[in-house]
C-alpha cells in the first residue's frame, strides 16, 4: 500500500537512486543511461555511476554525458576495489529513499527497475531481489556452465542462510532497497569480491523483509564478464565464514583452505619422492614440506592476500620471506610429524596432518605480518 499522509493526500514522488557499477563498460553504459533517464517522469531520480577507473574511458564518457544532465553523477575511484565495494560506496553515497542496484552491461533490463520499485513500495518490503532463478524468470545471458555454477552457489547460499530459505537468487547483481532500513547493515558488509547481496542478507540475520521478482537476464552488450577464480574463491570463503557464525576470520579460512591444498601437495610429493630408489620417508618429507610451502605461498599471494599481491622481483623476495617465516615451523612440522610417525602411528597421512596443524597458527599470524605486511 502506498503511504498516505494524515491529510489523505498522496506523498510526493519518492526520491530514487540507481547505482550502476562500471568496469570497462564504455560500449554499454550510454544505451543503458538512455533507457533509464525516462524514469525521471516517475521519480525524483538520481543515477550514480561508480567506476573503478576503467581503462576504456567509461568515466570520461559518463562525465561528458553528465553535462546538462543533473540527474547523472559520476564517482570515479582509483585502484580497482571490486564490484561489492563499488556497490557499497554507491549505496553510502546515494541520496534516494529507495535505491536500485543493477549491472551496467545490459544484462539487467530497465523495465525491471519499475517492477522492483513497485513491489518494494506496495508490499512494504525492505529489499526486493531481481532473481534469475525465479520460476518466471527469463534467462538468456547465462552459459550452461555459469547456470550450473550459479545453481550450486545458490544451494550453498540457501543452506547457509536458513532464515531466507524462500529466496531463489542470493548472488543477484539486481536489487532494490529502502535505504533507511538497510543503511546500518550496508555499513557492515564485507566488500571482497562480487557477492554484495549475499553479505547483506548474511549480516541482516533475518531482520529484513525480503522478496524476489523474476528477472529477464540478457546476454551482455560489449566486453566480457569480470568474474574470475579469485571471486569464486572469495564466495566459498564467505559461505564458510557465515556457517562458522562469523567466528572464523575470512582470511584465516582462506589461509586454512590453501594450507589444506598444501597438505595434499606435501602428501603427493612425499609419495613421489619415495618412489626414488633408497629414499625413505624421513628424507622425502623435508623436500615435500618445502614444495608445499612454496605452493601455499603462490596460492595465498593470488587469493588470500591478492589485495597486497607481490609481483615480479617482490614475488621472489616474498617467497624467500615466506619460506623463512615457515622455516621455524618446518622444523616443528618435521619434528612433530616424525615423532608422530615413530611413536603414535606409522601412517604418513596422520603423521603429516599432525605436523601441519601445529604450524598453521604460526604461519598465518607471521606471514600476514611479515610477508604481506597486513596487521
Ligand atoms: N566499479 C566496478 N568495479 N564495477 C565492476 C567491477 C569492479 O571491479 N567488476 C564488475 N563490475 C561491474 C561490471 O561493469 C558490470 O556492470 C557489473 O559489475 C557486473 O559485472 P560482470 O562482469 O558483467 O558480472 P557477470 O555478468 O559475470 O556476473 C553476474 O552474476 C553475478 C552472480 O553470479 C552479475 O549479475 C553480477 O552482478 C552477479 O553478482
Ligand atoms: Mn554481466
Amino acid at each position: 500500500m502506498p503511504d498516505y499522509s494524515p491529510l489523505g493526500v498522496a506523498p510526493a514522488t519518492p526520491r530514487v537512486s540507481i547505482v550502476l557499477p562500471t568496469y570497462n563498460e564504455r560500449g554499454n553504459i550510454e544505451p543503458l543511461l538512455k533507457q533509464l533517464l525516462p524514469l525521471k517522469a516517475h521519480f525524483d531520480l538520481e543515477i550514480l555511476v561508480i567506476d573503478d577507473d576503467s581503462a576504456d574511458g567509461t568515466a570520461d564518457l559518463v562525465r561528458q554525458l553528465a553535462h546538462g544532465e543533473p540527474v547523472l553523477r559520476l564517482i570515479r575511484r582509483v585502484g580497482r576495489a571490486g564490484l561489492a565495494s563499488a556497490i557499497k560506496e554507491g549505496l553510502l553515497d546515494a541520496t534516494g529513499d529507495l535505491v536500485v542496484v543493477m549491472d551496467s552491461d545490459g544484462q539487467h533490463q530497465p523495465s525491471s527497475v519499475l517492477d522492483a520499485l513497485t513491489t518494494l513500495q506496495q508490499g512494504d518490503f525492505d529489499l526486493v531481489i531481481g532473481s534469475r532463478f525465479h520460476a518466471q524468470a527469463q534467462i538468456q545471458g547465462l552459459s550452461g556452465r555459469r547456470e550450473t555454477g550459479s545453481t550450486w552457489a545458490n544451494r550453498l547460499a540457501r543452506a547457509s542462510l536458513p532464515r531466507y530459505r524462500q529466496l531463489s537468487d542470493y548472488m543477484s547483481g539486481f536489487f532494490a532497497l529502502r535505504l533507511d532500513r538497510c543503511l546500518p547493515l550496508i555499513r557492515a558488509v564485507d566488500v571482497n569480491g562480487f557477492k554484495f547481496l549475499y553479505e547483506l542478507l548474511a549480516h541482516s540475520r533475518g531482520q529484513l523483509r525480503v522478496c524476489d521478482i523474476p528477472l529477464s537476464f540478457q546476454p551482455r552488450g560489449y566486453g566480457t564478464s569480470k568474474l574470475d577464480v579469485a571471486i569464486l574463491w572469495d564466495f566459498g570463503v564467505s559461505i564458510l565464514h557465515t556457517i562458522s557464525l562469523h567466528l572464523l576470520p575470512r582470511r584465516a579460512i582462506s589461509f586454512g583452505l590453501v594450507g589444506a591444498s598444501g597438505f595434499l601437495v606435501q602428501v603427493i610429493v612425499t609419495q613421489l619422492v619415495m618412489l626414488l630408489p633408497g629414499v625413505a620417508f624421513g628424507q622425502a618429507l623435508p623436500v615435500a614440506v618445502v614444495a608445499a610451502a612454496s605452493s601455499n605461498y603462490l596460492i595465498n599471494n593470488a587469493l588470500t592476500f591478492r589485495f597486497q599481491r607481490q609481483q615480479g622481483l617482490a614475488l621472489l623476495r616474498g617467497l624467500l620471506k615466506f619460506l623463512l617465516v615457515a622455516s621455524l615451523p618446518v622444523v616443528a612440522n618435521v619434528g612433530v610429524a616424525s615423532a608422530f610417525y615413530s611413536y603414535v602411528s606409522h601412517n604418513p597421512f596422520w603423521a603429516q596432518l599432525a605436523g601441519i596443524l601445529v604450524v598453521f597458527v604460526w604461519n598465518y599470524a607471521a606471514s600476514s605480518r611479515f610477508v604481506w605486511n597486513t596487521p
